[in-house]
């Protein structure tokens, strides 16, 4: 984190594809606070996702800087070290491993740290209960409904404590009562595990449920807008 409390810090950030034809970021600006949680609301198309692969650092930019929990990702040489350590990422398809157990795709980023076998399931264990997944730890993701394999997705993106969660449209393959529980899910770990939450969504209830709304358009934020 800098020293101001901000744990995101980007400036002027641009990103073209196809040769510069394409303008994916085009002069982006944004600052979010450690802990915050802040929603990404804006059209398809608009750079909503390609904003949450830079944070992430699953993508790199063309000009302009970027800086996540005090790393200068323009600069720095150790991109998945910064991943593992410090993001969680959730995505609209859970990505799960079919034939693992529940409580091994929850393991599974533990494995570049230097945790024991023991600390591992206990830490996964842990977020399991918190996902309410006690009872199923043992089954695999193929025996889950959507929800339940997107509540395994959120305790395998906490189980490194990161210090961001990178949730990109989250609850899009999930009906709405589904896609409820899991944002409370995602609100309430956001506040007991201490991470920031910044979560991409084109639905206006779950932009709604953050302490702030970025609206991104043409590949810049546009306003600021606090949510009441
Ligand atoms: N890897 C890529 N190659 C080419 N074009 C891309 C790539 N990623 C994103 N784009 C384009 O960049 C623009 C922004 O995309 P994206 O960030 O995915 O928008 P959103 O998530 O808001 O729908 C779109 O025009 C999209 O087609
Ligand atoms: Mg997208």
């Amino acid at each position: 984190m800098n020293n101001n409390g901000n744990i995101i810090e980007i400036n002027d950030l641009k990103k073209s594809y196809d040769n510069g034809k394409i303008k994916a970021l085009n002069g982006m600006d944004l600052v979010v606070k450690k802990g915050e949680f802040i929603s990404i609301m804006g059209p398809s198309g608009s750079g909503k996702s390609s904003l949450l692969n830079m944070i992430g650092a699953l993508d790199t930019a063309d000009e302009g800087s970027i800086n996540v929990a005090g790393i200068d990702l323009r600069k720095t040489k150790n991109l998945s070290e910064f991943r593992s350590k410090e993001i969680g990422f959730v995505f609209q398809m859970h990505n799960l491993i079919p034939n693992l157990s529940v409580i091994e795709n929850v393991e599974i980023p533990m494995f570049e740290t230097k945790a024991s076998s023991n600390e591992m399931r206990e830490r996964a264990l842990e977020l399991l209960k918190s996902v309410n997944l006690e009872d199923k730890i043992d089954q695999k993701p193929t025996k889950l409904s959507g929800g339940e394999r997107q509540r395994v997705a959120i305790a395998r993106a906490l189980v490194n404590h990161p210090s961001i969660i990178l949730a990109d449209e989250p609850t899009g393959s999930l009906d709405s009562k589904t896609g409820a529980i899991i944002l409370n899910l995602l609100k309430d770990l956001h506040s007991k595990e201490n991470v920031t939450l910044v979560m991409v969504t084109h639905e206006p209830y779950v932009g709604n449920m953050a302490e702030r709304i970025v609206n991104v358009l043409d590949g810049k934020c546009q306003n600021i807008v606090s949510s009441p």
